[in-house]
């Protein structure tokens, strides 16, 4: 971890340990500098919001991709607009992430054009193990999303819920969507899937690495 990493770790402990927060007279948060690091509570903040959006925006890109080459294989198929109802959620969820980058200035990760290609050919190749397959390629990534999305709410609410209001607001309903895809899954016979719990240990495992180095490159 660098100098300024060890420095914004210990400050952000100790807003968790219950520092004061810094306000003005009238309560307005003012930009206050935590020992010689140059950091400020500001400049925490945006790390955090950063790590967060750039993460989100990777996932819900990968999600597309994921959906794009289950569709590819089984869009012609009964179970096809089912996927293709779950595909148009994830759009929506990428299309809010991009005006988010735009809004907060968040760079993507460097891996885009991995996730990508990743992200398609593990749509298309758990589509062609059958409905089944695609089915439990959703259930295990949405249910590490959900779990993922979850860690953000926790986080969030611990930094200052009302300062992240909008962002927790959209990630509680972008949480409560992958949810449902997760449920149309099982739904849909995911457990039936060739090596089912095999197959989802191994995605799952995946979708950490991922997540991993999503926040970090
Ligand atoms: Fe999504
Ligand atoms: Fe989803």
């Amino acid at each position: 971890m660098s100098c300024d990493g060890v420095m914004a770790a210990r400050c952000l402990w100790r807003l968790r340990m219950g520092a004061p927060r810094l306000l003005s007279a009238h309560g307005k948060r003012i930009s206050a500098r935590y020992w010689s690091s140059g950091m400020t509570l500001d400049s925490i903040n945006r790390a955090v919001v950063d790590r967060i959006i750039r993460v989100d925006h990777a996932g819900e890109y990968g999600a597309n991709r994921i959906y794009a080459g289950q569709m590819a294989v089984l869009g012609r198929t009964s179970v096809g607009p089912t996927i293709q109802k779950m595909w148009d959620q994830e759009k929506d969820h990428l299309k809010k992430f991009n005006e988010l980058m735009v809004a907060f200035r968040v760079r993507p990760t460097v891996l885009m054009p991995f996730w990508n290609v990743v992200g398609f050919v593990l749509g298309a190749g758990t589509a062609l193990l059958g409905r089944e397959g695609a089915m439990a390629c959703t259930v295990a990534v949405e249910e590490s999303i959900a779990h993922h999305y979850n860690n953000q709410i926790r986080t969030l609410m611990e930094e200052d819920p009302a300062r992240h209001e909008e962002l927790l607001q959209i990630i509680r309903k972008f949480r409560d969507e992958e949810l449902e895809h997760h449920d149309i899954g099982l739904e849909h016979g995911a457990e039936l899937a060739p090596a089912y719990t095999v197959l989802k240990s191994l995605i799952q495992a995946g979708c950490s690495v991922a997540i991993y180095l999503s926040e970090r490159f």
